[in-house]
């Protein structure tokens, strides 16, 4: 509960508000339109533009990877705040570039972070944003002194021609979590639900994922159900205490079926299609210009909500439906804190985003289809618009990075 000043209360105590101290975002400077790889599957371009509410999918160049994805994300935000009582760095990804190092560690060098840190990688499909995010706010509660960096990066691959190809894409966010957050302080109350399913998965022999589409998306909306339950009874909330909402995006029109499944479970009539555009667009409009950043994706729509609603939404409450195949579901809310607008990264994060590159169909399948030297001989990468961070090469099997000037 919410107390007056902002103060969250549990059974007794009194505590700061912890949560999103600044958040920013990075995608590849190069996409794919939809519209052309409509014109090449043989799609109707509506079927990709409204049927599951898609415009362009991000492409990372073969000098680009989570760590660069996420150190880019992290630079700015590093950059405003330094790096002072960071303690933790916390990296959730489903596409690792090593089955034992933790990318935090890479990020961690990258980014002149203090030796005092702990660093490392969290799993659990696109969920593993949430953990990280959750864990972070239970360092920062029992140590308010302390930020800690979460990090969330990946790159959605899928087989060339298949259902999911439409809905790839790639991201990172970067988060600061602290005691008394300028942007996003997160509520104590939580309901989640894990269930051991195979509706999307991707074994260690395969840079793709392999997906039971339409099973995968009924059980994003099943979980929902558990997951709302479940944060219902804790909070004692229902819809209308929400003024907006953001769910794990793995494709944009998802946002409109989990709403209309709230309505639904409250009894309540869904608003018309124009009310629902006005109120779930703006969590949208990033995620449909990058396609599925998987652990990113919720936090890249929070991102794109704070950007551009029009709406001043201090004070107001937002709930987040988090949804990781395999699967684990979880809903829980926080209130956008009075101010956050100074804290911001809107004006880059717009600019990023329109001063992309446009691929042709065949410039796509050569960047799709270029893998990684595996000889573990000396590769230099050719350079791309990947900056600041980028791959700069391989060798002895060692990824080395680079910082651009
Ligand atoms: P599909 O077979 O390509 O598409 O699969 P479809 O035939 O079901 O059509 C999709 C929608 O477009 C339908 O609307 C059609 O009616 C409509 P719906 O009935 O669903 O409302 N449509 C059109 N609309 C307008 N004009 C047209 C037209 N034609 C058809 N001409 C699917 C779609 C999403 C299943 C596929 O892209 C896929 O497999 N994607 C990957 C898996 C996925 O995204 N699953 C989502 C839930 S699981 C999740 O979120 C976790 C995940 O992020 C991974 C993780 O956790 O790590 C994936």
């Amino acid at each position: 509960m919410i107390a007056r000043g902002g103060a969250v209360r549990y059974g007794c105590a009194m505590q700061r508000p912890v949560g999103i101290d600044l958040i920013s975002f990075h995608t590849p400077a190069y996409y794919l339109a939809l519209d052309t790889l409509a014109g090449v599957r043989g799609a109707d371009p509506a079927k990709y533009h409204v049927g599951i509410g898609q415009d362009r999918m991000s492409i990372p160049p073969p000098d680009q990877d989570i760590v660069t994805l996420a150190a880019n994300a992290a630079a700015p935000l590093l950059a405003k705040s330094g790096t002072e009582n960071i303690g933790h760095v916390l990296f959730a990804t489903e596409s690792c570039i090593d089955l034992s190092k933790a990318a935090a560690l890479f990020c961690h060098g990258l980014l002149g972070l203090p030796p005092r840190c702990r660093c490392v990688e969290l799993k659990e499909a696109c969920y593993a944003g949430t953990a990280a995010l959750k864990l972070a706010c239970e360092v920062v509660r029992n140590h308010p002194d302390e930020r800690v960096l979460v990090l969330a990066s990946d790159v959605a691959r899928y087989d060339l021609g298949s259902p999911g190809e439409p809905t790839q894409g790639a991201g990172a966010v970067a988060m600061l979590v602290s005691a008394d957050p300028r942007v996003f302080a997160i509520e104590p109350e939580c309901g989640f639900h894990a269930e051991d399913i195979m509706d999307f998965w991707r074994p260690t022999y395969r840079t793709e994922a392999l997906v039971e589409g339409k099973y995968s998306t009924r059980m994003y909306l099943s979980t929902l159900r558990s997951a709302w339950e479940g944060y219902k009874a804790a909070s004692g909330r229902g819809l209308a205490d929400h003024a907006r909402f953001c769910f794990h995006l793995p494709f944009t029109k998802i946002a409109f079926k989990a709403f209309d499944r709230l309505c639904r479970f409250e009894g309540i009539e869904a608003p018309a299609m124009e009310e629902q555009e006005a109120l779930l667009s703006p969590a949208t409009w990033y995620n449909r210009q990058t396609g599925n950043t998987y652990a990113a994706c919720l936090y890249e729509s929070l991102c794109s909500l704070l950007d551009t609603a029009e709406e001043d939404l201090s004070d107001k409450r937002v709930g987040m439906f988090s949804y990781g195949s395999g699967c684990m579901a979880e809903y829980y809310a926080g209130r956008v804190v009075p101010g956050y607008r100074a804290h911001l990264f809107a004006a880059e994060h717009k600019k990023m985003l329109e001063e992309r590159t446009e691929l042709t169909y065949r410039q796509y399948e050569d960047i799709y289809t270029y893998g990684i030297p595996q000889d573990g001989d000396s590769h230099l990468m050719a350079p791309y618009r990947s900056g600041p961070f980028r791959l700069a090469g391989l060798e002895n099997h060692k990824r080395r990075y680079e910082r651009a000037e």
